[in-house]
């Protein structure tokens, strides 16, 4: 079966096809980050437009690149929340489209199914159960994960989500966007400059709570007032911005270790899974890899192209959803959720 997967969900345009017997086939993906880089966040209604302009060529291109045709397609999946609304609506009416040309199902996919099944698209996956650290730009949660479509919550951020946390910590810094990258590099670059003792401590709020919820947003004011600090010092150099984004970034995995961490003692897990966006943190996959040599625990992160919003994950999911489920044929309509909790979820 030959899976077509669209994701529109936010600021990534990603096309992907996925075949149940031979694994992925291609993928093509179109970021907006230039495009919404000058605004220092995503904007809504230009993500929707730009969704419209690539995801029928990125479509051509999968086929391409897979030498396939869309009458080889036997499901569409769509990315149908959570996430921007507007853009949520492209890929759904598009994929809707195709499937009712064709008359094949077309398959409602989680978006954060998609992340947290990303890295059994691997050659070594894991099995069930295990623990799903989900660390993106819009959550940041801990699921004991029994089997596909079994996600039960055991912790989340109760504020701002991790990756929301690098990137408003990096807009105060004059970093850029998107914040995760952008302090990462700084962080490295502080660590080149050879500088042993570093004056600065920044909170990890809840670190010691005894339940597995998280807090980022007091990480932001206590950037703002180091900022602040430094910019009445008028010491606001490259060494300061790198110092505090090298703390911000100590701050940020320190806690989503942590976290981890209690979530494998509490529930005896033997894996832990770590996707979305921020999951391409290599100061947190260093961190993570110690806890696993320490703690004989294995750890299981998507490969660095499917952290990040991509198409793949949303075909792989869908994929996997139609063994188990017949999917909707275009004419019983079709909707998309802005909100929608992963524990909602059944198969
Ligand atoms: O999963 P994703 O692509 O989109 C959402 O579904 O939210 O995650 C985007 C988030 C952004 O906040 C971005 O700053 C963060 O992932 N991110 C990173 C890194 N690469 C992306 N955070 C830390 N380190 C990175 N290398
Ligand atoms: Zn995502």
């Amino acid at each position: 079966m030959n899976v077509l997967g669209i994701e529109t969900s936010c600021d990534e345009t990603g096309v992907a096809l996925y075949n149940t017997e031979r694994g992925l086939l291609a993928d093509a993906l179109h970021s907006q980050i230039a495009m919404h880089e000058r605004y220092g966040g995503v904007v809504p209604e230009l993500a929707s437009r730009d969704h419209i302009q690539r995801v029928l060529p990125l479509t051509e291109e999968v086929l391409h690149k897979a030498r396939l045709k869309l009458e080889d397609v036997n499901a569409v999946a769509y990315t149908a929340g959570p996430g921007l609304s507007g853009a949520l609506l492209v890929g759904a009416s598009v994929a809707t489209a195709l499937a009712f040309s064709r008359n094949i199902p077309a398959i409602a996919v989680h978006h954060l199914e998609g992340h947290v099944l990303s890295p059994l698209l691997s050659t070594d996956p894991p099995e069930f159960p295990f623990i799903a650290l989900l660390v993106s730009g819009g959550h940041t949660q801990l699921f004991y994960v029994a089997s596909l479509g079994s996600y039960e919550l055991l912790g989340e951020s109760i504020d701002d989500a991790a990756g929301e946390a690098f990137d408003k910590s990096a807009k105060l810094l004059g970093l850029g966007y998107p914040g995760g990258p952008a302090i990462a590099r700084a962080a490295d670059e502080f660590l080149e400059m050879g500088i042993k003792n570093s004056s600065l401590k920044l909170p990890r709020p809840m670190l010691h709570s005894g339940d597995l919820n998280m807090s980022f947003s007091g990480l932001k004011t206590s950037v703002l007032t180091a900022v602040n600090k430094a910019k009445n010092e008028n010491a606001l150099d490259n060494e300061k911005q790198c110092l505090i984004a090298h703390e911000v970034q100590e701050a940020i995995t320190d806690l989503l270790t942590s976290k981890a961490k209690a979530a494998l003692e509490r529930t005896g897990a033997k894996r832990l899974v770590i996707s979305g966006g921020v999951s391409a943190n290599q100061r947190l996959r260093q961190k993570l890899d110690l806890l696993s040599q320490r703690n004989r625990v294995r750890i299981y992160f998507p490969e660095l192209a499917l952290c990040t919003d991509n198409g793949a994950m949303i075909a792989f999911a869908g994929a996997m959803r139609l063994k188990h489920e017949t999917g909707v044929t275009a004419l019983e309509g079709f909707t998309v959720k802005p909100r929608w909790p992963l524990s909602d979820l059944k198969l």
